[in-house]
């Protein structure tokens, strides 16, 4: 049975890929914060594991988890977006240090605990970045801190290509389109099903020679 491992699977994206990959036949195991993310993971069959993603113990739960696993996939999702800037408003303290260490810190913390089972099934890794941090692309400045945040998330992710590709891994940076869920809103463009189903399919079809690449949902490149 094939297996995935997703990081921020408590509601939204996360859990609607955890909801898809075990309607699939997929063995799912789920973080959440909360007794609420813990018991919705549950009622859909997926294992859970509690886990704070900036906790400084939380790369070293998610190694022990996952020891005697050989994942197929590695999605580490959790994600927030922080004060809904319209310009160049300077960032609190607070805000860019709960910004900057969710996106940011987290990923580079745990995509690595999860590379010796993403080796053994030589999977793939899959971080949830977001258009909005495209360097390339950019025309708006909305939510800077965001964007900055994501602009470093892939920054990390080439990174973790260009160590974990030779290992067997391959991986990739998800633009999951503006998907309506908490953080998207109810104005966004696309139903949440429609995002997943979409990385599930670009996931399924990603070859070796796509490791560091940056990808909307649908699988067509985006420019960093
Ligand atoms: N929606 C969009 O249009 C859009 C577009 C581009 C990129 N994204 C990215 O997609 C990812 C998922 O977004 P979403 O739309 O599904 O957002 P969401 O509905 O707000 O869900 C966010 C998820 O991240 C988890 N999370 C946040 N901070 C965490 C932490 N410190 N430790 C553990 N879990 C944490 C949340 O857990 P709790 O339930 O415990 O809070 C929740 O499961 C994010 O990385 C986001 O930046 C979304």
């Amino acid at each position: 049975m094939p297996c995935i491992l997703i990081v921020g699977a408590s509601r939204g994206i996360g859990f609607e890929l955890a909801t898809q990959y075990r309607a699939d036949g997929w063995e799912v195991i789920g973080t959440a914060r909360d007794d609420a993310g813990l018991a919705r993971l549950a009622g859909i069959g997926a294992q859970s594991l509690r886990l704070e993603a900036t906790d400084p113990a939380a790369p070293a739960a998610l190694a022990q988890r996952t020891a005697a696993l050989a994942l197929d996939i590695g999605f580490v999702n959790a994600g927030v977006y922080g004060p809904r800037t319209p310009g160049l408003e300077p960032p609190s303290d607070e805000d860019f240090a709960a910004v900057m260490r969710t996106n940011v810190m987290a990923p580079m913390r745990l995509a690595p605990a999860l590379a010796p089972a993403l080796a053994r099934g030589k999977g793939k890794l899959a971080v949830t970045s977001s258009r909005m941090g495209s360097i390339a692309a950019r025309t708006a400045v909305a939510g800077w801190l965001y964007r900055a945040s994501k602009a470093a998330l892939n920054s990390a992710l080439k990174d973790m290509s260009l160590v974990l590709g030779p290992q067997g891994i391959t991986c990739v940076s998800f633009h999951p389109g503006w998907v309506r869920t908490d953080m998207g809103g109810s104005g966004a463009d696309i139903p949440v099903t429609e995002s997943v189903a979409g990385m599930r399919r670009t996931l399924a079809t990603l070859s070796a020679a796509q490791n560091g690449s940056f990808l909307n949902y649908d699988g067509s490149p985006i420019p960093w």
